[in-house]
């Protein structure tokens, strides 16, 4: 279900007209549905059931404070990737002990932090990260959980960008060299093996790819168990992907049922990370027409939305629907949504028959996922506000950026 809906042919977030908060907040400005994320968090935790495990929800896809602590709230875990989300997870009243810390080039610092707040484990993506964490658990005297990340080598078929679960990635340890490893992390006094992971890759469509990592795993999971090493969890990452236009991607239940069903009788914690499919279909970019200019070439729609609002399109042609939040008078057309910034990698959509006239605004949809954590400062444009809609109630969880905030930290040299 969604909680972006139209009503009289406008369109609405739960209880609230968005074009009362585009006239309200402005646009650029991105609107949070609090239901549809409860639910799509909710969703993995009832599949998981009494199964056991954690949901650890991906922060790189929506990082706000706000929308962690609402999850915090409902119990979720988190999947952080630096220090600057275990800071953000903390900040928002994450519990550490709910937190994997996954990425391929944790420093000291970051171990240290972590081991010091007592996150539940290191995701771990290699060799030499494996003996840096040692020693860094080794000089403050504690003991790193980890799970390590093979790299199963199977395709995820989806976009080469986002695809890591290929020999040829950069992520995790190639799966035939794993055993060593965990042989080498068995001999490390400050290494305690938790578990096994994988992520192969995002916005996946079939089942077929994650069943297939799984298999790997899971004879992994037993070699090693025959060798004297137990693995007591198996996270596989997350990766679920989401409706943008047509796909059907199976629903978490059945995802989760098919999963349980090849785990068998192991006893094995399950652990997932999903990022996207809490948190694409819980937003949408507000934004609104400044200038039409049709051109032998392209119908262009000038918004005031841009490529460093929502890279996703610019970065890998990636499609979201663009609707409008009220009928228009203007006749239906072929229009090219470009934004102001000076590339012509700039646009936000291509080919939508809308009817447009300048002032009217549209919503980007499935935009609350790595569209405000992608976004930047190009062009020193101030990135967007966001706003959480809870029924008929608006808050702003994050401030539109003013000037100041654009060049704090900046100097000017005086001679
Ligand atoms: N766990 C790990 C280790 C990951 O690298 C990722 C995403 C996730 C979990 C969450 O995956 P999700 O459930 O969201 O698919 N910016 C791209 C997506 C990059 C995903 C990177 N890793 C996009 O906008 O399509």
């Amino acid at each position: 279900m969604s909680f972006f809906t139209e009503r009289s042919a406008e369109l609405y977030a739960e209880d609230m007209r968005l074009s009362d908060i585009a006239e309200q907040y402005g646009t650029p400005a991105y609107v949070y549905s609090r239901a549809a994320f409860t639910q799509h968090y909710l969703a993995y935790a009832q599949a998981l059931g009494q199964h056991p495990g954690m949901i650890c929800y991906a922060v790189k896809a929506n990082s706000n404070i706000a929308l962690l602590n609402l999850l915090a709230r409902l119990g979720a875990g988190f999947d952080i990737v630096s220090g600057g989300e275990l800071e953000r997870v903390l900040t928002a009243g994450g519990d550490p002990k709910r937190i994997v810390f996954s990425g391929v080039g944790k420093t000291a610092a970051e171990m240290a932090k972590a081991l010091a707040v007592g996150i539940h484990c290191f995701n771990v993506e290699s060799e030499a990260e494996l003996e840096l964490l040692s020693q860094v658990a080794a000089e403050k005297s504690q003991i790193a959980r980890v799970s390590l990340r093979v790299n199963p080598d199977v395709d995820a078929k989806t976009h080469p960008y986002i695809s890591t679960g290929l020999k040829e990635n950069k992520f995790g340890i190639d799966i035939n060299r794993a055993p060593e490893v965990y042989r080498r992390a068995a001999e490390l006094p400050n290494i305690d093996i938790q578990g096994i992971d994988c992520h192969i890759g995002s916005q996946l469509t079939e089942l077929d790819p994650f069943l297939d990592a799984l298999d790997r795993l899971l004879v992994l999971v037993d070699n090693l168990s025959a060798d004297g090493i137990q693995i007591s969890h198996l996270d596989l990452g997350g990766g679920l992907g989401v409706t943008y236009r047509d796909e059907q991607p199976p629903e978490v239940a059945t995802y989760m049922e098919a999963i349980k069903a090849k785990i068998g009788d192991r006893e094995l914690a399950l652990m997932f990370e999903p990022g996207r499919s809490i948190a694409a279909n819980a937003g949408v970019l507000l934004t609104k027409v400044l200038y039409l200019k049709p051109t032998e070439a392209h119908n262009f729609a000038i918004i005031d939305a841009a490529m460093n609002d929502n890279i996703r399109p610019a970065l890998y042609q990636a499609w979201q629907d663009i609707r409008q939040l009220a009928p228009s008078k203007a006749q239906t057309k072929r229009w090219d949504l470009v934004g102001p910034v000076c590339e012509t990698g700039d646009f936000l959509g291509k080919d939508r028959d809308l009817a447009l006239a300048p002032g009217d605004y549209l919503a980007v949809m499935s935009a609350g996922a790595y569209g405000f954590t992608m976004s930047s400062n190009y062009n020193t444009r101030a990135r967007a506000v966001e706003i959480l809609v809870d029924g008929d109630q608006v808050h702003v969880i994050r401030e539109r950026e003013s000037f100041v905030d654009m060049i704090r930290g900046e100097h000017i040299v005086e001679q």
